[in-house]
């Protein structure tokens, strides 16, 4: 085991989190919008024992940064005043990297659970996804919005999340039988540090002030003409947002109702959507959705940031298929 392996004894404490999948509302977190993310299977596991000094093994090679989330959290604790101890930590993980299924998210929940552990200190999940949203802002330059930490610190399994990102509300909502969700990594790996993120939320917040707005996800639909007087680009990016926001709303109301092919058609058009008003996909991610839906999918989108990463595609069950 890593940690005995690197500090020679074995560990004291031990906590882990998921990774999750966004099922639809992608690139609207951070403009106020509506999200329906769920937890995935794959974990971080962290170890921790006492040290001298806070120490950082992992057996994770992908982001040769991850380092900066597990400190920024270790950061963000003692600075909202926890005495966490010097610790040890190890970390391994079955998250992907860099496949928009929040691994660094599920890093740093699972890096604050330990160090909470060791304090003998507990956050409420709210409290506990918003440091861990700050750590990554400050420490790892990240502007994420507050949908993985929210969703990795929330999640019980079998559930997806209802998350308003403005109001920070949210309800667990139970997928039909019969809908299978499957997730297809393209294999191409983002950095969301690498600009892209970043720019886009630039466009949306330009949005938004442009409309008078602080979130434009709220934007009515009775104004919703008044996009098509921004600068082309920016309309663009307004057009996906308002547009995803209200997909996510209408998902959920057919999840609900378990009209699996009304959920499909808005993860399709959520793909769309990306792809030519938002700019996030890439075209091996187009070819992952157009494939699927040519196979019987009920509908399939990329998830998460974009700029490469993984699909979710959604399929009935009693449309058969391998399992
Ligand atoms: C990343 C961010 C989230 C969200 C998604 C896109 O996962 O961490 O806050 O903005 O991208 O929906």
């Amino acid at each position: 085991m890593l940690h005995a392996a690197r500090y020679g004894r074995e560990p004291a404490f031990e906590s882990s989190a998921p990774g999750r999948v966004n099922l639809i509302g992608d690139h609207i977190d951070y403009a106020g919008g509506t999200v329906l993310p769920m937890a995935i299977e794959e974990r971080t596991h962290a170890c921790a024992s006492r040290s001298d000094h806070d120490r950082l093994a992992s057996e994770w090679t992908g982001d040769p940064a991850w380092s900066r989330y597990a400190e920024g959290v270790l950061a963000e604790l003692r600075a909202s005043g926890l005495a966490i101890p010097p610790l040890a930590i190890s970390l391994a993980s079955d998250v992907p990297v860099g496949a928009g299924l929040s691994s660094s998210a599920a890093l740093e929940i699972a890096v604050a659970r330990v160090a909470l552990a060791a304090a003998g200190a507990t956050l409420e999940p709210r409290e506990l996804a918003l440091l861990c949203q700050r750590a990554e802002h400050v420490h790892a330059g990240t502007p994420c919005g507050i949908m993985d930490q929210w969703c990795v610190a929330h999640a019980r399994s079998g559930e997806a999340i209802l998350l308003d990102c403005g109001a920070l509300a949210w309800q667990p909502v139970r997928l039909p039988a019969g809908l299978r969700i499957e997730i297809a990594d393209s294999g191409v790996r983002h950095r969301l540090r690498d600009g892209g993120y970043a720019a886009r939320r630039a466009d949306v917040e330009s949005a938004a002030q442009a409309l008078g707005l602080v979130h434009l996800a709220e934007l009515p639909s009775s104004r919703w003409r008044e996009i098509d007087a921004l600068p082309e680009r920016l309309a663009r990016r307004a057009r996906h947002v308002v547009r995803e926001n209200a997909r996510v709303h209408a998902a959920a109301a057919a999840l609900a109702r378990a009209d699996l092919a009304a959920f499909g058609r808005l993860l399709s058009e959520s793909h769309a959507s990306l792809r030519d008003d938002f700019e996030v996909s890439v075209p091996e991610l187009d070819a992952i959705v157009a494939r699927a839906e040519a196979t019987g999918a009920l509908g399939a989108r990329m998830t998460g940031g974009g700029f490469g990463g993984a699909a979710v595609v959604a399929r009935s069950m009693a449309a058969g298929g391998p399992h």
